[in-house]
């Protein structure tokens, strides 16, 4: 009984727009669903490679030893510092060297990371 119902409503005229529907549904879901995973991925990433920066950089925005907080920064800014020491534009051979050994995709995580640290 179920099965001829089952092979009735796939024959059926209506079931080709309500397929079609599905799929869009479910593409959309898939596409939504990875652009969170990838922005998790991103600060798990920054997370990450922070471990380095945080033996000098407070994670809680305190300056200690001349070193500057590098926490709470917005993105942008965080990125451009970032590549201007790569870029050897900033002074300072440290960060130069730091920043020199990173990748763009690396310094966008580590903004990420750094700019959702020090908030209350
Ligand atoms: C060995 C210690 C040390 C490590 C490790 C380190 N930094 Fe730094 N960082 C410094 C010092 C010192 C300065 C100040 C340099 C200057 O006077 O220009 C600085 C400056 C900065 C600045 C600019 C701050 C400002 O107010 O202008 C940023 C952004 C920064 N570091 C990010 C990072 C990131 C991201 C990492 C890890 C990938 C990192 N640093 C690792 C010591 C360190």
């Amino acid at each position: 009984m179920g099965a001829s119902v089952d092979w009735r409503r796939r024959n059926s005229r209506a079931s080709k727009p309500v397929t079609f529907m599905y799929y869009v549904g479910s593409g959309l879901g898939l596409a939504l669903g990875s652009v969170s995973a990838a922005q998790a991925d991103n600060k798990a990433l920054g997370q990450f490679l922070a471990s380095e920066c945080t033996t000098c950089h407070q994670l809680s925005g305190e300056s200690t030893g001349g070193i500057p907080p590098i926490t709470g920064w917005p993105k942008n800014q965080f990125i451009a510092v970032l590549r201007s020491y790569r870029a050897k534009e900033r002074d300072n051979e440290l960060m130069q060297t730091i920043a020199g050994r990173l990748s763009d995709d690396e310094i966008a995580a580590l903004a990420a990371f750094f700019e959702d640290q020090g908030k209350k």
